[in-house]
């Protein structure tokens, strides 16, 4: 097993009575592809906020490789290599693939000159080595030079992990990537994400389990704020909790009525 790289202890986030996530202990393993499913609201994107900063818990705390991030805004993470994908703003939406992908690059490698750059000097970029083999490995290159706004779901998305792994990071995270996304996008989005199994700790939050079925190697679940089962994709399925909570499926009522 890899060494640990990210790892949540005990950690509970409250919103007023609501406990969000309640008492989560969690480890992510060094090069490890893991998903965390469960049902809506069972508390997967405060958890996930909580693993990038964007939320502080009220009990427990964050270690990335021993020390304590429990604190540390998104910004700081990232500069420590934890990354999450991007979410397209407006702003973005009227430049070109590549022009976003220039701007995740001059984030990543040259944070100060990063405003030199618009607009102007952005096209030099579009040749970079980098951005060249990213557009080409996440099949974005027929569609480099389309505005952001006119990119399909699929295509944009494609694009947000991109940018997020454009910058090298060592753990990438990901909430709901396939969300409203059609099957054969889907697997275009998983086709991409494979590429980078080996060189990345990846992390997916995903609510519908079969998406993740054939990718992740470990699976978490979790239900109203609390992991009710860890392990395979068959163990998880099978797991008596999983089967009552999220399947909704009632094994010691079934068995009463045979
Ligand atoms: N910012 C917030 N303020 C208040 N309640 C929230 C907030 N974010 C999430 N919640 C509540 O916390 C619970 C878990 O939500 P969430 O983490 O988004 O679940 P999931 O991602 O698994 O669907 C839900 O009951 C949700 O309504
Ligand atoms: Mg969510």
């Amino acid at each position: 097993m890899g060494k640990e790289i990210l790892q949540a202890k005990a950690v509970t986030k409250r919103f007023g009575g609501l406990v969000a996530v309640d008492n989560v202990d969690f480890t992510l393993r060094e090069f490890e592809v893991a998903g965390i499913i469960g049902s809506n609201g069972a508390g997967k994107t405060t958890f996930f906020n909580l693993l990038t900063g964007m939320f502080v818990p009220e009990e427990g705390v964050i270690l990335h490789k021993g020390v304590d991030i429990t604190r540390m805004t998104p910004q700081q993470r990232v500069e420590r290599g934890i990354t999450r994908t991007f979410q397209l703003t407006s702003t973005f939406d009227t430049l070109s693939v590549t022009d976003n992908l220039v701007l995740a690059f001059f984030r990543a490698f040259h944070q100060a000159s990063i405003w030199n750059l618009l607009f102007t000097k952005m096209k030099r970029f579009h040749d970079e080595p980098k951005i060249v083999s990213i557009l080409e490995t996440f099949d974005l290159l027929p569609v480099r030079e389309r505005m952001v706004k006119n990119l399909s779901l699929g295509e944009k998305r494609r694009l947000e992990i991109a940018m997020a792994v454009l910058a090298e990071p060592e753990v990438l995270l990901l909430d709901e990537p396939l969300a409203g996304l059609s099957e054969s996008e889907i697997q275009g989005v998983l086709k991409v994400l494979r590429q980078q199994f080996g060189k990345q700790t990846i992390l997916i939050v995903e609510h519908k389990i079969s998406h993740v079925k054939d990718f992740v190697e470990r699976l978490t679940v979790m239900h109203e704020g609390r992991i009710i089962a860890e392990g395979g994709y068959e163990e998880c399925l099978n797991h008596p909790e999983v089967r009552k909570s999220y399947w909704q499926i009632d094994d010691s009522a079934e068995a009463a009525h045979v």
